[in-house]
């Protein structure tokens, strides 16, 4: 009787464990246990704000479209295998654009503007690029960038940010002092074709034998303040108006540099500013031509997801990149959905549709 029941514990007790291992196993696969658990949900709920856009882009909201070429002039192809480095002329369809959720906001008031292009669209060898005024990050994860966003982001009373909840986040963050001292530093130029975008994240390069270079690279543009229509100050769209009127009569021009990292240092680390006196390749010309409107204009469907590359260039571990392509993935299925239901918010084109 007695051993009947011990085997009875037994089998209970067994029970129990296995219950209990299969409980936790389940929990770990979804995250309960992992105190950094972010999704791409959360963070562009975050980006979003309390006031969606239906049909915009959740970061970035406000651009134009913009259309060229990229001429290669062949000095990169000896470091990757990617064809578009080959001497040659590559379509893009592109976006100029300015940081924030907010489709009408004031061209001017940005504190970053970005440029985005996707390269052979419609082949299996796209390049897409989302590049940005700064040359760091703030910060080198997910986790923290989503703490700076809520610490910049306007008090729900207030409706301004709270410069003392922005002093505490930068002190409690110390590598973000070469992103403070360019932000500190920077003037923004008169015009989206005289800024400097640059990659911020670092990728791979990869060479027919499979040999690996990493680089970073920036968006260098040949005009000058000097040569460019005035800026309407007093608009909102100022800094569209005056594409549109360069794009009727110029190219605008932008060379594209690569700069070839060392050893000493750390590709997967975006907050920290690579030496001046690295090797710089300068792999071709970034040709705009003309431009579109951003409400139904071809780039408007375009997701520049900065994981999709082409053979020939390779994603770092960076933790920001790779939390990217999820980001920018949810963003787009949001406003898709919005338009393909006809909800989306109806913006009155930023400039006027003449070429
Ligand atoms: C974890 C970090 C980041 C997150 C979560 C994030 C999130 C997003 C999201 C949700 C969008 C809208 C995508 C769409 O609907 O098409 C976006 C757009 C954009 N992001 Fe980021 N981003 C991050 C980092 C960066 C970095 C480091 C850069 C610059 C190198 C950058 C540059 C851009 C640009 C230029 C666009 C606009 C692209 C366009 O014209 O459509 N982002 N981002």
């Amino acid at each position: 009787m007695k051993k009947f029941q011990n085997s009875k514990l037994a089998r209970i007790l067994l029970l129990t464990i296995i219950m209990t291992v299969v409980v936790i196993t389940i929990l770990f696969l979804a995250g309960k246990f992992s105190p950094q658990k972010l999704t791409a949900q959360q963070f562009v709920n975050l980006q979003q704000g309390d006031n969606t856009h239906a049909g915009f882009r959740r970061a970035h909201a406000k651009g134009i479209c913009i259309f060229g070429d990229f001429e290669s002039n062949g000095n990169l192809a000896s470091y990757s295998s990617a064809t578009l480095f080959e001497k040659r002329i590559s379509p893009f369809i592109g976006r100029f654009s300015i940081a924030g959720s907010n489709p009408t906001a004031p061209d001017l008031k940005a504190p970053v503007r970005s440029l985005a292009f996707v390269l052979n669209n419609d082949t299996n060898q796209e390049w897409r690029v989302a590049m940005n005024t700064p040359p760091v990050m703030a910060v080198t994860n997910p986790y923290d960038f989503f703490e700076q966003i809520q610490a910049l982001s306007p008090d729900p009373i207030t409706k301004k940010p709270d410069p003392e909840k922005i002093k505490a986040f930068f002190k409690e963050h110390p590598e973000s002092k070469a992103f403070n001292d360019w932000k500190a530093n920077y003037v923004p130029t008169n015009s989206f074709a005289t800024e400097q975008y640059h990659s911020i994240n670092a990728f791979y390069l990869i060479d027919k034998s499979g040999h690996k270079q990493a680089v970073r690279w920036v968006a260098v543009p040949q005009a000058t303040k000097e040569s460019l229509p005035k800026l309407d100050v007093d608009s909102a769209d100022a800094l569209q108006i005056q594409l549109s009127k360069i794009l009727k009569n110029n190219t605008i021009k932008f060379d594209l540099v690569f700069t070839l990292a060392n050893a000493q240092d750390d590709e997967n680390n975006p907050t920290i500013p690579w030496p001046d006196e690295r090797e710089k390749v300068t792999a071709g010309t970034l040709n705009i031509i003309s431009w579109e409107a951003q409400q139904n204009g071809k780039c408007a469907d375009k997701n520049f997801d900065p994981l999709v590359l082409p053979d020939g260039i390779r994603a770092t571990a960076d933790p920001i990149l790779r939390a990217r392509g999820a980001a920018y993935a949810e963003s787009f299925r949001r406003r898709a959905k919005e338009v393909l239901l006809g909800t989306q918010e109806i913006v009155r084109s930023q400039v006027g549709n003449e070429q």
